[in-house]
């Protein structure tokens, strides 16, 4: 068991009733909720990593709110923030006019920046979304560039507004949304273990690079000149699925060379979690725009665009909304930015993600049903296959999305959240906190590891010893 946090009081006899609010969520929300169909718990409690529902059941939590929750639950330098904001007086709304959290936020967040990008950046608020943020970068550099079209690659995510999901890969979601894909060039990402190409690794990521070159230069390839690229360096809704650095420098040179702008999706990638600040100094490259959001707001809901300064050619109101400088949000998301610089957190989450991968990857021999281990940092991909079909000649066997789903519900009985993303929701992601323990650790190895074993023996006798 994970140490019990012991300033975490657990919920008493004054807990409302969680199944009956789970029943009611049921009769009143919307039919496009999510996360509540996979965890039907009701969380009353947060620390770290830690949520205890209304019937007193602890969890790790691996979800982190979908990659947002840097420090975990209810971070101590988070609630100070909250607290000290709410104590001074300060605006907690006032549309997007300066005040000092703005500025110091705006501080925070430029001094994590890559220098040569810092030097020449332009900030703009958005509407607290990471897909109003998506939407922001789109128009900018449609409005600089006075072009259309879009560059998306398979797999990604980029959000569910209209722009922002056209961007996107899944075609669950955009399917019933008639035309909705207009203008957006698909191109082929590099995912190693299934890949467009049918070879995987190095010389797949060479393809994909091959190919997007050829295509921008082919003047009968279709492709009227774009607006801009869009990308995540790692996909994170797809899969946890890390494009290689060699391709994503390629990936710069050729829009450098053709004059569009190359937008990075940072919003999951973001403060740290892949082992670097920003998933882009892995690589070196300086995008031209990158949508900032998820963890930037320390828990709240903050989302910007940051972008050279030569495409600021929007008129004044270009990209308005109301709700865009949410003072309590600045506050806490200044005091995640510095905690995670100050602490270390990013090499954390660098080491920490390495040792998980490693023991995962050490599983996956034992456990014929983990196809592939993947990921950068914390942000890592367990992707399920059936393992008694024959695998493809990438080596790569059929999706098992049932298996998947039972073993996020086993995880879930012990006592461990995470969430399944990926082509047909077949890869467990883990998310977990840049300060999750060493014992953390170990107990979210252990409970994923049993409940994959134990679902494994039920499903596929003779296959596992
Ligand atoms: C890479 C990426 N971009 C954009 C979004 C959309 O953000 P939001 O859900 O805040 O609209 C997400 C959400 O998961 C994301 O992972």
């Amino acid at each position: 068991m994970p140490p019990r946090p012991t300033d975490l009081p657990a919920p008493d006899r004054t807990m409302p009733d969680g199944a009956a609010i789970l029943e009611r969520q049921r009769e009143r929300e919307s039919a496009a909720r999510t996360y509540s169909r996979s965890f039907p718990i009701v969380p009353a409690r947060a620390k770290g990593m830690t949520i205890v529902d209304t019937e007193g059941r602890r969890y790790l939590d691996c979800l982190s709110g979908a990659g947002t929750l840097a420090l975990g639950h209810n971070h101590p330098v988070v609630l100070e923030a909250v607290q000290r904001t709410v104590g001074s007086g300060a605006p907690l709304h006032v549309l997007d006019l300066a005040t000092p959290e703005k500025d110091e936020f705006t501080d925070a967040l430029f001094a994590t920046l890559p220098g040569d990008f810092a030097d020449k950046a332009r900030i703009h608020f958005c509407g607290p979304a990471g897909t109003d943020a998506v939407e922001a970068a789109l128009k900018l550099m449609q409005t600089a560039t006075g072009r259309r079209g879009v560059l998306g690659f398979t797999g990604a995510y980029h959000g569910m507004t209209a722009g922002a999901l056209a961007a996107s890969g899944g075609v669950g979601a955009k399917n019933p949304v008639p035309g909705i894909a207009a203008d957006v060039t698909r191109l082929p990402f590099p995912y190693s273990y299934r890949c467009p190409f049918g070879v995987g690794g190095e010389r797949g990521a060479q393809l994909s690079a091959t190919y997007v070159e050829r295509l921008l230069a082919d003047p009968n390839g279709g492709v009227v000149p774009p607006a801009a690229m869009i990308l995540e360096a790692v996909q994170g809704e797809g899969g946890a699925v890390p494009a290689p650095d060699g391709w994503l420098r390629e990936m710069r040179r050729i829009t450098a060379e053709r004059g569009v702008p190359l937008i990075v999706d940072e919003v999951q990638t973001g403060v740290g979690r892949t082992g670097a600040f920003w998933a882009v100094e892995h690589s070196g490259i300086v995008p031209d725009a990158m949508v900032m959001s998820k963890a930037i707001g320390g828990s709240l809901p903050l989302a910007v665009i940051v972008y050279h300064e030569d495409y600021n050619e929007w008129l004044p109101g270009a990209h308005t909304g109301t709700f865009r400088g949410n003072t309590l949000a600045m506050a806490t998301g200044t005091a995640t930015l510095r905690y995670v610089a100050r602490e270390g957190l990013v090499e954390r989450a660098g080491a920490v993600g390495a040792r998980m991968t490693e023991r995962l990857e050490a599983l996956r021999s034992e456990l014929p049903v983990i196809g592939d281990v993947r990921g950068r940092g914390l942000m890592i991909g367990v992707e399920l296959v059936d393992a008694e079909a024959e695998p493809d000649a990438c080596g790569a066997r059929p999706f098992a999305p049932e298996l998947a789903a039972q073993i996020r519900d086993a995880c879930l009985d012990r006592g461990l959240i995470v969430e399944l993303g990926g082509r047909h929701d077949s890869t467990v992601r883990l998310l977990p906190p840049l300060v999750i323990t060493d014992e953390q650790v170990e107990a979210v190895l252990d409970r994923l590891t049993d409940a994959i074993a134990a679902v494994t023996a039920t499903h596929f006798r003779g296959v596992v010893a």
